[in-house]
């Protein structure tokens, strides 16, 4: 939208913005028709909405003013981000059949990839840590604000049943013994400003992670241990696909007893050992179950790849997700040949995954270094020595 506002001079008419982004994007006449529920119930243009909200969101971050009623101009502040924003490379460094791995960043990655293409937009971004990792994290407020373009980004590039999957950490305040409530500014960001639906909240308890923050749980005891990570579930529109058929557990001993009792004695299911009634196709459950929300995995996966890292001589990635994890949300949310999608993807475990399940997938990540160790993790992994010395820094 700034870029063009720039265009034409600096400042535009809201009905010649509508039109000219109408023009610039390749607008269908379908398109241009969707309605959507606005605030006060009413039927309003989706389009319109989107630029309204994007115009709105330029204004609280001084990029744009209305200069009177219905014109809207670009603020000096505007104009040097403008300047600022350079076009990006990213490049391709390896394929499978299935797969494709991007050296970029999500922001640059997100310009090439077909919109609507992709059906699970997995990742785990660099939380807003007060202890830098060797990639480098923001403080929450820049975090909330680079996170919050980026699902921007992203919410085009995802199908209209496509999930979007954020898996974030607890962040504590400096020198207080309270947590910042990121993860929930977060949260209500994307529904608001983005039209995401929050599908629903996950965890990973991860039962071997230390005892942090150490202040507060280990010398001051006020707290207890924090192991759990938060797995953000958000859609695109209400109709996003999933299937919880594909991920049953087994059953816990006790409902098995149960439920073997009442097919032996044919006696009928009767209450179940927490008081509720069983449905008719529990006892058709094979032995297994749906499973929770909460997600109990150690964080030793991925040792085949640190093995490959080992013998390489390279350094493994500092933060990698556990394959459990990830597994989990492609069978649930994707069929074969679905598109999955991890924009920060550092050791490629998104595409491992991917990949042995049959999905298509795309990977991107902007540290090449964590690229060429993740590639051991597929067969003929040859990296282009050669892009190392050519790459721009990024
Ligand atoms: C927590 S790690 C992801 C690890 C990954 N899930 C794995 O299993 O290896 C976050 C990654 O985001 C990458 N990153 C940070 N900013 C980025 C950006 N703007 N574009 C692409 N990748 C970025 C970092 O280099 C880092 O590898």
């Amino acid at each position: 939208l700034i870029e063009l506002i720039d265009q034409r001079g600096g400042q535009l008419s809201s009905t010649d913005a509508y039109d000219a982004l109408a023009h610039d994007l390749g607008l269908t006449e379908q398109d241009a028709e969707r309605t959507v529920t606005g605030g006060r119930g009413q039927r309003v243009s989706a389009f319109k909405q989107r630029v309204r909200w994007a115009r709105h969101d330029a204004v609280k971050r001084g990029l744009l003013r209305s200069a009177k009623r219905g014109v809207w101009q670009i603020t000096d502040h505007g104009q040097e981000k403008l300047a600022k924003n350079t076009t990006g490379i990213v490049f391709t460094i390896y394929e499978t059949e299935l797969g494709t791995v991007l050296w970029g960043s999500a922001e640059r990655a997100a310009g090439v990839i077909e919109p609507g293409s992709i059906d699970l937009l997995w990742t785990s971004p660099p939380y807003p840590l007060l202890q830098q990792k060797e990639y480098g994290n923001l403080g929450s407020a820049d975090w909330l604000e680079w996170m919050h373009d980026l699902c921007g980004l992203w919410h085009p590039l995802l199908a209209d049943t496509g999930s979007l999957v954020l898996n974030l950490g607890s962040v504590p305040v400096r020198n207080r013994p309270i947590q910042d409530p990121y993860i929930e500014r977060l949260v209500l960001k994307l529904i608001d400003d983005l039209d995401y639906r929050l599908v629903d909240r996950h965890f990973w308890h991860n039962p071997c992670k230390p005892p942090t923050p150490v202040k507060w749980v280990a010398v001051e005891k006020v707290r207890v241990k924090n192991s759990i990570e938060h797995l953000l579930w958000l859609s695109k529109t209400d109709h996003f696909k999933a299937n919880n058929d594909n991920v049953r557990v087994p059953e816990s001993p006790a409902t098995r007893k149960w439920r073997e009792h009442a097919q032996r004695t044919g006696k009928g299911l009767g209450k179940r050992p927490g008081g509720s009634v069983a449905g008719p196709g529990f006892l058709k459950s094979n032995g297994t179950a749906i499973p929770s929300v909460l997600h109990s995995i150690p964080h030793d996966a991925n040792r085949a790849y640190r093995q490959a890292c080992k013998q390489e001589g390279l350094k493994p990635h500092p933060a990698m997700a556990p394959q459990g994890l990830i597994e989990f949300f492609v069978k649930l949310t994707t069929e074969t040949n679905d598109c999955v999608y991890d924009p920060m993807a550092g050791s490629l475990t998104t595409g491992a995954v991917a990949e042995r399940l049959g999905r298509r997938w795309l990977c991107s990540e902007l540290h090449g270094d964590y690229l060429k160790s993740g590639l051991l993790r597929f067969e003929n992994c040859g990296y282009p020595e050669f892009l190392v010395d050519k790459m721009p820094k990024m």
